[in-house]
């Protein structure tokens, strides 16, 4: 962190700085324009550095149905889902959708939602589960926050929402593009410090903790952008859930990128230290609060 600089020589009350000492003081404090900051480079650099694997198709195809189990359950679904206001004739963009964490539940609130996923297996839950539960209008497309939008007719829709779902290398385009296909209002949810990462568990591999850029620097990215969010903190506390120990490596172990076998046998080690039986589940010994902030901001 960067010392606090301070004033040699402070004026009193009544004193003024003579002509040298004013210069000084300007040169030493030029003040710092935020919007001449590349906030968008500054996020692709911290995500080239994060630590987890979480670009491409294969990842997430892998990861859909264990996702859909457990996101739909979870404390931030139901935080998320209460701020937001919604009307019942508008229509909704979700982008990232995945299998529906929030499609399913706001499908009833809105008039049409367009889910869109990178992820092909995602989306083809998303439809299960909504034919499951007689839901009609919820359409699919599977795309890119770095496709052509026109090209895959995603369109405009009063609300565009993107939650936790930011996943790309040009924030700055993809941002451009959600606020585009929003007529009203757009709502964005990111991480706040180490979002749902377990920093024990990188501390346990001898691995740094690189979430990935967190809110503030989205939040000064729109700003650079002209836009001026809102914003709204979820926090709770979690306590991972898994079948038994083999689901646990298999779901943490794939979360860190090129994990060596030596390190395989760390992360083995590790759960046989913290995992705990309870109620015919395997849980971690241990709570974790998780924050999230929700940007949102007003078309008009
Ligand atoms: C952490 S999940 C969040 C899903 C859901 N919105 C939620 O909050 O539970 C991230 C989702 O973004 C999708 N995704 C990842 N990269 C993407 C990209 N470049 N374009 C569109 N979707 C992407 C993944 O397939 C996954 O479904």
């Amino acid at each position: 962190m960067q010392p606090v600089r301070c004033l040699r020589h402070q004026p009193g009350p009544g004193q003024s700085l003579n002509e040298e000492e004013e210069n000084s003081i300007g040169r030493q404090y030029t003040p710092l324009d935020v919007r001449e900051i590349d906030w968008n480079r500054i996020c692709w650099e911290k995500r080239k550095r994060k630590s987890s694997p979480s670009g491409n198709t294969a990842y997430w195809d892998k990861r859909a149905p264990a996702f859909a189990r457990n996101s739909s359950k979870s404390d931030y679904s139901e935080k998320f889902l209460r701020l937001l206001e919604l009307k019942p004739h508008w229509t909704l963009l979700d982008m990232g959708s995945a299998a529906g964490t929030l499609a399913i539940p706001l499908a009833g609130r809105v008039k049409e939602i367009t889910a869109v996923d990178i992820s092909g297996t995602m989306l083809a839950l998303l439809r299960e589960r909504c034919a499951q539960r007689g839901i009609g209008n919820v359409r699919t497309i599977q795309g890119a926050w770095e496709d052509d939008w026109n090209a895959l007719g995603v369109g405009e829709h009063d609300v565009a929402l993107a939650s936790r779902s930011l996943i790309t290398e040009d924030f700055e385009s993809a941002l451009a593009k959600l606020d585009k296909a929003a007529r009203k209002r757009v709502y964005l949810s990111t991480i706040v410090g180490d979002g749902p990462h377990d920093r024990r568990i990188f501390r346990a591999l001898g691995r740094d903790l690189n979430p990935g850029p967190d809110y503030i620097y989205l939040y000064n990215l729109l700003y650079r952008m002209g836009i001026r969010a809102n914003v709204n903190f979820i926090s709770y506390q979690e306590r991972n859930t898994y079948e038994d120990p083999e689901d646990a490596f298999n779901h943490l172990s794939a979360k860190i990128e090129l994990i060596t076998p030596e390190e395989e046998d760390v992360l083995r080690a590790f759960l046989n230290a913290h995992l705990v039986h309870s109620e015919g589940k395997w849980v971690m010994s241990y709570p974790r609060k998780i924050s999230w902030a929700v940007l949102w901001w007003d078309k008009e």
